[in-house]
């Protein structure tokens, strides 16, 4: 007998059953919205394919002082190996080193290192919020943001995407709490309006945090993020982020006080009950952050790219929203036009990542093009020109007249 059969076929009267929702899975989503074919599955890549759908930004996965310095601390570990929570770390040595440089660059007191962004947000809301804490979240936050909220028994409230009179209609009938945003969008591309959000979460003594998972290391001088760019560091309460994205590496962190860094990791769920980074990550890290401050060039091509492919899609007639980043979405629809538009854009050698509920709103689906600091200008040429191709071929899909 398979495992999962077991909970329908002895199903008591309260036994919880998955399987009908397991079925509706396949039935509902693998047979009905994705026509039979699972929609994660197109082509595979070759040597000359456009590839746009990594968040390694800054092309740091292959970076060769990065990588030595990871190797050597690998073979070198010895008994430091040793696989414990964050809560267990001794704040000293190389990981502490490795804080106080990244509380530094930030411009914040302190700084907790978690095992992802996921864990970073989730830890975080827990600590901030209980029961009885408003916590309104942007519409297009990060589900990590929405799940710390659950987690810590608060009912997060949704205002439209950086819809700030909302914010303020839900604040002043609600009460003020917590403010949760991304930095830069995940999925649309496009930032929030931080300065605005700074100065509503002020006047109504709301705490503000702000996901800079996908600005670190892209925005402002060093890569130090957007708050930081704007010259709003010191005041946006937490900044959180995960290091998966610019950083290339598996790691999340939250800026905050040294007083408020201790109690997150005795009170957050994955600092306690999650075994913490290990040594030869905390090396890889450091490694990574010299070079992100140092090497202001990754940056300024990324920039150019991203605008140069912005512009490129625009003039042919593509409707990118808000989008004024390295993230560029071109928006399809239903989960199959997605599917449609990935697999024409795939046909011309572009890949892309496609996005699709819940990580959009029903119909919202699309294909997301992320920009790094490696893509030539060749190769952006290539993307346009197969974009423009589709375009005249009468592939509405993503076009501003869609
Ligand atoms: C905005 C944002 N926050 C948090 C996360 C979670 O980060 P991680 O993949 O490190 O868990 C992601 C990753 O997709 C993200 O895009």
């Amino acid at each position: 007998m398979h495992g999962e059969q077991a909970p329908s076929q002895h199903a008591g009267g309260n036994t919880p059953s998955y399987a009908k929702r397991m079925e509706q899975y396949y039935e509902k989503r693998v047979a009905g919205a994705w026509n039979g074919r699972h929609i994660l599955q197109g082509r595979v890549p070759d040597q000359t394919s456009v590839l746009l759908m990594s968040n390694d930004y800054l092309s740091l996965s292959n970076h060769p002082r990065i990588l030595r310095s990871q190797a050597d601390a690998l073979l070198a570990q010895g008994r430091s190996a040793i696989i414990t929570s964050e809560l267990h770390q001794r704040q000293d040595g190389p990981r502490q080193r490795l804080l106080g440089r990244l509380a530094e660059w930030l411009h914040s007191e302190a700084v907790v290192l978690c095992q992802s962004g996921w864990c970073a947000n989730i830890g975080l809301l827990q600590c901030i919020a209980d029961p009885d804490t408003p916590v309104y979240i942007d519409a297009a936050a990060h589900e990590s943001l929405w799940e710390g909220a659950r987690h810590s028994g608060a009912s997060p409230r949704a205002f439209a995407h950086n819809a700030l009179d909302e914010l303020e209609d839900l604040i002043v009938s609600s009460g003020p709490g917590v403010v949760a945003v991304d930095a830069v969008y995940s999925t649309y591309g496009d930032l929030c309006p931080l300065p605005q959000l700074v100065e509503l979460c002020e006047h109504y003594g709301c705490v503000l945090v702000l996901d800079e998972s996908h600005s670190l290391g892209v925005f402002g001088a060093q890569g130090k993020g957007l708050a930081a760019e704007l010259g709003l560091a010191e005041r946006v309460h937490f900044r959180t982020a995960s290091l998966g994205k610019a950083f290339a590496a598996r790691a999340g962190l939250v800026t905050c006080s040294a007083r408020f860094a201790e109690y997150f990791r005795a009170s957050s769920g994955p600092a306690i009950f999650s075994s913490a980074l290990l040594a030869h990550e905390i090396v890889r890290l450091t490694a990574t952050l010299a070079v992100i401050r140092e090497e202001g060039w990754r940056r300024e091509r990324l920039g150019r790219n991203a605008a140069t492919l912005r512009a490129g899609l625009r003039a042919a007639g593509y409707d990118l929203g808000g989008c004024s980043s390295h993230i560029i979405p071109l928006y399809a629809g239903t989960e199959l036009q997605a599917m449609e538009l990935r697999d024409a854009l795939e046909a011309r050698g572009i890949f892309g990542a496609i996005f699709f509920p819940p990580a959009t709103p029903p119909d919202g689906a699309l294909v997301r093009l992320s920009v790094n600091a490696s893509i030539t200008q060749e190769q952006i040429r290539r993307v346009i020109d197969a974009c423009r191709d589709l375009a005249a071929q009468g592939n509405a899909l993503g076009l501003a007249a869609n």
